[in-house]
């Protein structure tokens, strides 16, 4: 079968022939990748600023963002049959006895750094024609959501924020009920989105409908479709190139959350700064390499202690985030009906040819299809 493959050693990017996988363990399935989608830790790894080869390897099969058909079964899989749709987790647990989050099957909280991650960190990913997983690494997708299930692994970064967010608003201002539904967490507070890319667009959206009053900031001015989709779903788009973080400030109030999606440090620490009383700011971004710049640290040490805020960053996902994701993907589906919004952030390839896939609009996210016709 081919498969994309990066080569570090040589420096290249190249589809590679390689045999097909074979299910060896009772607990493995088979799957037959239909979709895979680019984000930018891809991008990374095929400038090779990132990424780790498979130990023995000279080559890192990539793509992370799957979603597959499973296709054949070993005799200890229970969750799975021949047909269903899956989305994989990316991270595999590490070893040690010790390590209580990957012994826990919490993996995205690893202690030990040892982890693996397909695609990304010494085991291959899924842009090829099939791969093998085990069972427990998989997510069952309803048929209903094939055309956007790819966006599954990307929206479990918006998901698991925001459950963590969820715990520390039931213990701080204003002291949100464990009772009030999931859909009305954020009623009466503001979110600042940072970055219009598919991860703040998806953040955006998680945010939106768990009732935060949304904003998104970027350099991008209108017109643009990813602007309009801002404000399709209800949130409020503001150019960089028109208000600066102040401005910002001025017009949104007490920001009550950041979430941080573009990677770029510079503009983390300016919004830092604009972070409201008893604030949560989400770091998100992997920054690559980027120059050194003078900053106030004791201001926003001041500024963290005296307004009581939070800075978070989250990496990966556990099998809750996925669940979330899953039913969000459909949830939003259903409040954005108008021409599936959710759709229209993808932009379809088809492997192996520039077409445009199933003549789909273009969108925001690239996706690669391998059930093109
Ligand atoms: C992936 C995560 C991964 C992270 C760091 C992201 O693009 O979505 O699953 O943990 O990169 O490697």
């Amino acid at each position: 079968m081919k498969a994309v493959a990066v080569f570090p050693g040589s420096r290249e990017v190249k589809v590679i022939e390689q045999e097909d996988p074979r299910i060896s363990q009772p607990d493995q399935v088979m799957l037959r990748i239909l979709d895979i989608g680019i984000c930018g830790t891809d991008k990374e790894i095929c400038t090779f600023e990132y990424g780790t080869l498979p130990p023995g390897d000279d080559h890192l099969v990539i793509g992370h963002e799957a979603l597959a058909e499973v296709v054949a079964a070993g005799s200890a899989v229970e969750r799975f049959r021949v047909g269903d749709l899956v989305v994989p987790s990316v991270r595999r647990p590490c070893v040690h006895p010790g390590c209580l989050a990957c012994r826990a099957g919490h993996q995205d909280y690893c202690y030990t750094g040892d982890f693996t991650e397909r695609g990304i960190k010494e085991a291959h990913g899924y842009m090829a024609g099939s791969a093998v997983e085990q069972e427990r690494h998989l997510n069952l997708v309803l048929p209903d959501l094939r055309e956007i299930a790819v966006l599954t692994e990307p929206l479990t970064i918006a998901e698991k924020a925001l459950g963590q967010i969820t715990w520390m608003m039931q213990q701080r201002p204003p002291w949100l009920d464990p009772q009030t539904p999931g859909e009305e967490r954020g009623r009466g507070l503001s979110a600042l989105v940072l970055g219009i890319g598919p991860v703040g667009l998806l953040g955006a959206m998680v945010l939106a409908s768990a009732g935060f009053t949304t904003y998104v900031y970027s350099r991008e001015l209108p017109p643009s479709p990813r602007i309009d989709l801002v404000a399709a779903i209800g949130a409020t788009y503001v150019s960089s190139q028109a208000a600066t973080f102040t401005d910002l400030a001025g017009k949104i109030g007490n920001i009550d959350l950041v979430y941080e999606a573009v990677g770029h440090s510079h503009f983390a620490l300016e919004a830092l700064q604009v972070l409201g009383t008893n604030g949560i700011f989400v770091l998100t971004g992997v920054p690559g390499m980027q120059a050194f710049i003078e900053a106030d640290p004791a201001r926003l040490m001041r500024d963290m202690v005296l307004k009581n805020q939070v800075l978070l960053g989250t990496v990966n996902a556990g099998a809750d985030a996925f669940a979330s994701a899953l039913r969000n993907l459909d949830a939003f589906r259903r409040r954005w009906p108008a021409e599936n919004q959710v759709r229209r952030l993808l932009r379809w390839v088809a492997a192996g040819d520039e077409r445009r896939h199933h003549g789909r609009p273009a969108g925001i996210k690239t996706v690669i299809a391998f059930d093109a016709p």
